[in-house]
């Protein structure tokens, strides 16, 4: 059997994740693979519930530790009910977010690195993605896009002001330099087809035949 491959898409609000996602998976289903598409917070039913405590509500609903640890359980649940299963059987799992999602935002909150990694060594049993790829879009068009994508209603995250999404975004570049390993940086402007092609050179090597996907 193929080994499972696991992807995750990371970045900041309104970058084109989702479409990028998207577009993986269709790549990816017509080179003959079995793919998975899922996203954090949830991808399982516990996930999804835990996720609608996450996402209504007030700015402050939640304390930062709360929230870190809320993140944390609904991981656990996906990583352990739908992740590691899909991985089993071999299918590339594509996730829309994940670890490195609170490592920025919570960590942009205060919550320390290595205490977000333990966390998720103990939940998660400290799954890390084979590959992560990070969208990155300069300046704040992507939280532009996202209020626009969302009618102008943000969530408990994109209502979060522009030092707030700074401070995330500059923890997702401090991360993806100390691993370039796991992380490849996408630049996300241009046609969404455009970014698709960036986005399949960055991954071809995981799969079976490089350079199946290559463009
Ligand atoms: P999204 O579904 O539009 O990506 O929204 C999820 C929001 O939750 C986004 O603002 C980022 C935030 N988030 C965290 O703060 N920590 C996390 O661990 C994850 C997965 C998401």
């Amino acid at each position: 059997m193929q080994p499972g491959v696991f992807i995750s898409l990371e970045g900041g609000e309104g970058v084109g994740k989702s479409t990028q996602a998207r577009l993986l998976v269709a790549a990816i289903e017509a080179a003959g693979r079995r793919v998975l598409l899922t996203r954090e917070p949830g991808g399982s039913a516990g996930g999804e519930a835990i996720r609608a405590l996450l996402m209504q509500g007030d700015v402050g609903r939640w304390s930062a530790r709360a929230e870190t640890l809320l993140f944390a359980a609904a991981r656990a649940d996906h990583v352990e009910r739908v992740i590691r299963p899909a991985l089993a059987t071999g299918t590339v799992v594509i996730c829309d977010r994940f670890i490195d999602s609170t490592r920025a935002y919570q960590g942009a909150q205060g919550m320390d690195d290595a205490a977000i990694l333990a966390l998720h060594a103990f939940g998660s049993e400290g799954l890390m993605p084979d590959r992560t790829l990070l969208l990155h879009l300069a300046g704040h068009t992507g939280m532009a896009r996202a209020k626009a994508r969302d009618g102008g209603i943000a969530d408990r995250f994109g209502a979060r002001d522009t030092d707030f999404h700074r401070a995330v975004a500059a923890q997702f570049e401090r991360m993806a330099a100390a691993d370039p390993d796991r992380f490849r940086s996408i630049e996300a402007s241009g046609t969404p087809e455009a970014v698709h092609q960036r986005v399949l050179s960055a991954i071809t090597d995981l799969l079976d035949r490089p350079g199946e996907l290559a463009p």
